[in-house]
């Protein structure tokens, strides 16, 4: 077993993988205690990490009670009981109090890990999972507080959530239940968060911790582009390669909350959960609220090593489906080919020449039902646009399957348009505050999703759709965020549940397509990255990174996103130039080489571009067929990107085996008379014996050669012109 209770200590010690958690029963008053987080230890006996909170009873504690808990070290810290820091539980009685002092009351260890009651998180995946539920209580209130712990033993990861149990005879209200919380003992550490906008998201942004809190979240109703739920806490200067980090993620596709606050002691305390900003939760007695799950990586190599730990659990205990080891069908979307000016025929002509040179996949993009001619109309209204598309779906889609090509298709379920049949028939159905105007947003509005019936209805809908034709892929869209809060089918004290109902009706309609359609592939989208997240990616092995699909922009995106998501998720397509986002003008090559670390497909007309790129897309499909299986499994090692080094970006995927390796490397800006480390790259992650050869050169050199002398690269011509390496084991 991986967690072990110590009796006479009263701890129980959590391993996974080089990884070592310690919590403490403090045990005159039974507090649950956070003791270590860190570099595994081998100690059975960890007595000693108790410390000053062990000292301290029990005379301190009765007199000095209230000063004391401020800086206790508590594994769930809770409100009213003299800790001022941040805390992760808030409740209010009927009688409108707030304290809540939780206090041990048992345990139990057990091998696996319990799925989360309609939520997404990861999984056991073979018996690698150890279980730790730790009951607390609230005696005064009756509440149950279960803090449950899963160790990864071939990982350094550890899981954590929180249920919440009224046992009570009358309701409670809880105001905030967060997932987790970490206690550290100073303050000298930096905090990685991921910050942007529309076609700009997930920009690392690394703060020094200070007294004070910094905050970082969002209230926007989904995980957002502007912040996603990374909070890392780590030494200050750590790069891809040195430093202790510590982790968290939040599976989770709605508003989060994650802080990391400097306090009076000179200790800092990092706490992650639902954003408690539009939310309360009434919990009737009886009932049970289980809050989504954080995961905790823990590295003392860096980043990158934390981020291959991210890649491998969500690849191999997060990932589910046909697709999850799969190469995924190279597609051609017509989104930014055509835009809404799209029919039957024009979509067969871009169908025969993306045949003719090896795609795989067209995908049928927004407009194609109701009066959806332009995005102020027509969402909600899932049915045919025959006027462009004569004889219906069924009839393009045997036509592109004539051609050898599957077929994917847009949806955006969860919105209406003011101007279609569906609001008009059920104005009441969108999100809406009574007696408030309605805000829009791209002339659209939210669909009341926390309401069942609502969801029935547009699944209905999209299930007519999709059992229509031989439909392989679906795009699923989300395109604004939530305004003027309000549901018609909640009761005015549960009106504060809306948002997190909402994306467990989200949850609740992806698993019920993902089962209905269980060969199909889904990729997420929200006007591009806005709900890249872990939740989203229990339904969908893949999801659009950004609307952004200029070559050098996504650079940086896919980077940040690449922190945590592995390659194989992050959506990535050749499209036109000049871009259609930047007016920027990349060589095709380069854009080939970009989207391969991604899921690679095109969005452009394919019959309008320049002979000489189209002459290159069987090139390009042929790399992606040599490369994908290891660029989807491999370890990402990175050796620059543009966020510290704008004049080139460059990482390796190294098999699992150490067998082969791909560097891409990309020339962002020409430096001319330049002899030095920007054209050598010093490679990672090979096997410093094995011998390796360069596939173009034919140069055969040890991995510890390629690593420490480096890799030269030629000087290059022009801004934007990239290459890759190909080192096989000689
Ligand atoms: C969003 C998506 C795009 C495209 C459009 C269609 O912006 O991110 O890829 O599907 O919607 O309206």
């Amino acid at each position: 077993m991986s967690i072990v209770y110590n009796e006479s200590a009263k701890s129980f010690k959590l391993t996974a993988k080089d990884t070592s958690y310690v919590i403490g029963i403090f045990d005159d008053d039974q507090f649950v205690c956070h003791l270590y987080y860190g570099d595994k230890l081998p100690d059975e006996d960890v007595n000693y990490l108790y410390g000053p909170v062990y000292q301290m009873r029990p005379s301190v504690l009765n007199r000095e009670r209230a000063r004391v808990m401020d800086w206790v070290p508590f594994e769930y810290p809770t409100q009213g009981i003299g800790d001022y820091r941040e805390h992760c539980l808030e409740v209010e009685t009927l009688d409108g109090h707030h304290t809540c002092d939780l206090h041990y009351v048992s345990h139990k260890i057990y091998a696996g890990k319990p799925a989360l009651p309609d939520m997404p998180a990861t999984f056991d995946n073979g018996d690698v999972c150890t279980t730790l539920e730790l009951v607390c209580e609230d005696r005064t209130l009756q509440l149950e507080i279960t803090l449950i712990y899963t160790t990864f033993e071939t990982l350094d990861v550890i899981t954590r959530t929180v249920r919440v149990k009224n046992n009570a005879d009358r309701p409670i209200y809880l105001k905030r239940v967060l997932s987790a919380s970490l206690d550290f003992d100073h303050q000298n550490l930096e905090t990685l968060t991921l910050h942007g906008g529309w076609a700009r998201e997930c920009n690392p942004t690394r703060l020094p911790v200070v007294p004070g809190k910094l905050v970082t979240g969002n209230a926007r109703g989904e995980t957002s582009a502007q912040d996603s739920p990374l909070l890392a806490l780590m030494d200050p200067g750590t790069d891809d390669d040195h430093g202790e980090v510590f982790a968290m993620n939040f599976v989770y596709s709605g508003n989060f909350y994650g802080c990391a606050e400097g306090h009076q002691f000179g200790g800092t305390r990092a706490v992650m959960g639902i954003n408690p900003q539009n939310f309360t939760w009434k919990l009737i007695p009886g009932d049970s609220f289980t809050a989504p799950e954080v995961v905790m990586v823990h590295s003392n190599e860096g980043l990158g090593k934390m981020t291959r730990t991210f890649h491998d659990l969500y690849r191999n205990h997060l990932i589910r489906g046909k697709y999850k080891d799969r190469k995924r069908p190279i597609l051609i979307n017509n989104w930014e080919a055509t835009y809404f000016d799209f029919n039957t025929e024009k979509l067969l002509d871009i169908a025969r020449e993306a045949a003719k040179n090896g795609i795989e996949m067209l995908v049928m993009d927004d407009g194609w039902f109701g009066t959806r001619n332009n995005d102020d109309r027509g969402l909600g209204d899932w049915w045919v646009n025959e006027e462009k598309l004569p004889g219906g779906l069924k009839y393009l889609v045997d036509e592109v399957n004539k051609l050898g090509l599957k077929f994917g298709i847009w949806i955006e379920p969860e919105m209406v348009n003011a101007n279609s049949d569906l609001f008009r028939a059920h104005p009441d159905w969108a999100i809406q505050t009574p007696g408030r105007p309605l805000s829009e947003f791209r002339e659209q509005l939210v669909l009341d999703w926390s309401r069942k019936e609502v969801r029935d209805y547009v699944y209905d809908m999209i299930h007519k759709v999709l059992s229509s034709a031989n439909i392989e892929y679906v795009k699923w869209d989300m395109n604004r965020t939530m305004t003027e809060l309000g549901s018609a089918g909640l009761p005015a004290d549960q009106q504060q549940e809306l948002c997190h109902r909402y994306v467990l009706g989200v949850y609740d309609i992806m698993n019920r397509l993902t089962t209905d359609f269980p060969n199909i592939l889904l990729e997420n989208c929200s006007s591009g990255g806005s709900r890249f997240d872990a939740g989203m990616l229990y339904y969908s092995p893949q999801i659009w990174t950004s609307d952004d699909s200029d070559a050098i922009e996504r650079l940086g995106i896919q980077y940040g996103t690449s922190l945590c998501y592995p390659l194989s998720t992050m959506g990535a397509h050749i499209s036109a130039v000049p871009n259609h986002q930047t007016g920027r003008i990349t060589p095709f090559e380069t854009r080939g080489y970009v989207a391969l670390s991604g899921t690679f497909g095109y969005e452009l007309d394919v019959t309008k571009i320049p002979e000489e790129d189209r002459a290159m897309i069987p090139k390009q499909v042929a790399m992606y067929h040599k490369y994908n299986d290891l660029v989807r499994e491999g370890d990402l090692y990175r050796m620059g990107s543009v966020y510290t080094h704008p004049e080139y970006d460059s990482w390796m995927v190294v098999a699992k085996d150490k067998s082969e390796a791909l560097v891409t490397y990309i020339q962002v800006r020409a430096k001319p008379g330049f002899v030095g480390s920007v054209r050598k790259l010093k490679l990672k992650g090979l096997d410093p014996q094995t011998m390796y050869r360069d596939e173009e050169t034919g140069v055969v050199a040890s991995g510890t050669a390629w690593m420490s002398g480096g890799y030269w690269i030629e000087n290059m011509s022009g801004d934007y012109v990239g290459k890759l390496i190909h080192l096989i084991k000689a």
